[in-house]
């Protein structure tokens, strides 16, 4: 197989539920031209080099793909027309990157905000046990929109001051910008594909005008949430531009819960798929954060991100990536290279020496891992300890459209009862 051919199968919307055999075929090449003057980066010891590669941009200014091609980052820069040009943290490169995300991040974590992740944690019990309450006298749940989804987005609304009342019509927009922009597999050059790009960018662009008069609203009257705080700061860079704040306000409400959604369902499937380790888990809680790093490693959540660049002509395993080359770093390929995890298409909740991608690595590494670490650890705990002889009703789960964000659409449980 070349690795065009292999790059294209591991895309489709038809492998999406297991698109591994593929880029085991792609890893033959870890850094291959595939499409368009892409590049593909799968190889573990290459991908942490470029990824912390300063001639590696994430600016999509630089990026060759245009918005048919899905880099949905282009269309929130698109979006942002309105409002001044504008980019996030995700799709800009230093010094903008740093300030941004101290501008961000004075707000979330420590050292200037040291207790806001922990103080969720009694919140994000207490929803995992009402969504299992919900369920009791069921014997079925999907749990993704049951238990998975329901638990990050309200938090996240907490954290940033989004008001959870408008959940129900933004749920809708982010559905749209995730199958129609963050998909970049063949798919997309068909009609379908077209119309759901078309109505990713209008929905997008929905998104972006309700948290452009959020953002406004906290200008005006400032609050206590994170949103109001990052515009209205006087920490030593000031506090956000307006528009990079609501720039940033459209990446943390999609990045703050989508990924953890996804990964909550991948834990609760892995662990149901591998006949003894949910046994293990409920017996020795202590080794569920570890297996919660195994299934990112092996089913990670964000598999690439689809906005960066090369910024000269870069030489890497034999191979010069163009200047002006998309690179795609695949951390969902990488992830199970062989020359770097034993055994890599195993579930081994105890492995040690685990340094995956699932966090991504770089400057760009998540934001927010602290917060969904927190997440993902109780809604696995809970659910282990409370679904009665849990087993899967389909597998493979339908996928979303998204191979940017990788995870089950439906993923349906079958259980004796709920335990109190
Ligand atoms: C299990 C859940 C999550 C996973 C697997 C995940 C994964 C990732 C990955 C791989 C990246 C790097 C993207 C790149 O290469 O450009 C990233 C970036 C980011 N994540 Fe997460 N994420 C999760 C949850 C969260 C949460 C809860 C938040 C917010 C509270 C968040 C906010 C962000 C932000 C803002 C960035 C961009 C950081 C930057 O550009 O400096 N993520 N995430």
């Amino acid at each position: 197989m070349t690795p065009e051919t292999a790059y294209a199968e591991a895309m489709k919307f038809e492998n999406r539920a297991n698109p591994y055999p593929f880029f085991d075929e792609l890893r033959k090449t870890p850094v291959a031209r595939v499409a368009n003057g892409i590049y593909a980066v799968t190889g573990y010891r290459e991908l942490m080099t470029l990824a912390h590669d300063p001639r590696v941009s994430s600016d999509t200014s630089h990026s060759p793909l245009g918005a048919a091609s899905a880099a949905g980052a282009k269309a929130e820069a698109d979006h942002m027309k309105a409002y001044g040009r504008a980019k996030s943290m995700i799709t800009s490169d230093p010094p903008d990157h740093d300030r941004m995300r101290r501008q961000a991040m004075r707000h979330f974590g420590p050292p200037h905000t040291p207790d806001l992740i922990e103080s969720m944690g009694s919140d994000i019990q207490l929803l995992c046990n009402r969504l299992l309450d919900k369920a009791k006298g069921k014997t079925r749940i999907d749990i993704v929109d049951d238990y998975a989804y329901p638990v990050p987005v309200a938090v996240i609304c907490k954290i940033l001051g989004v008001p959870l009342k408008d959940e129900p019509t933004f749920h809708g927009w982010i559905y749209d910008f995730m199958a129609g922009l963050m998909d970049m597999g063949p798919e997309i050059t068909t009609e379908e594909g077209k119309a759901r790009a078309a109505k990713g960018k209008e929905s997008t662009a929905a998104l972006v005008q309700y948290l452009t008069e959020l953002i406004n609203r906290f200008v005006r009257e400032p609050g206590e949430s994170m949103l109001s705080k990052m515009v209205n700061d006087d920490g030593p860079d000031g506090p956000m531009a307006p528009r990079d704040a609501v720039a940033n306000a459209t990446l943390l409400l999609i990045a703050g819960h989508d990924s953890t959604v996804n990964t909550i369902a991948h834990c609760v499937l892995t662990v149901l798929r591998n006949p003894g380790s949910l046994e293990l888990l409920r017996g020795r809680p202590e080794l569920i954060p570890g297996a919660i790093e195994e299934v990112l490693r092996l089913e990670s959540a964000v598999q690439f991100f689809p906005s960066r660049s090369a910024l000269a002509d870069i030489e890497i395993a034999g191979t010069v990536i163009p200047k002006g080359s998309a690179v795609f770093l695949i951390y969902g390929a990488a992830n199970r290279d062989p020359s770097r995890f034993p055994n890599p298409n195993k579930f081994d909740p105890e492995r040690r020496d685990n340094e995956h991608f699932g966090w991504g690595s770089g400057i760009h590494t998540c934001f927010g891992g602290p917060l969904a670490r927190l997440e993902v650890n109780l809604a696995l705990e809970t659910f282990l300890r409370r679904a009665e002889n849990s087993r899967l009703v389909v597998d493979p789960p339908p996928y979303r459209q998204s191979n940017v964000f990788r995870g089950p659409r439906h993923l349906f449980i079958d259980f004796d009862k709920i335990r109190d």
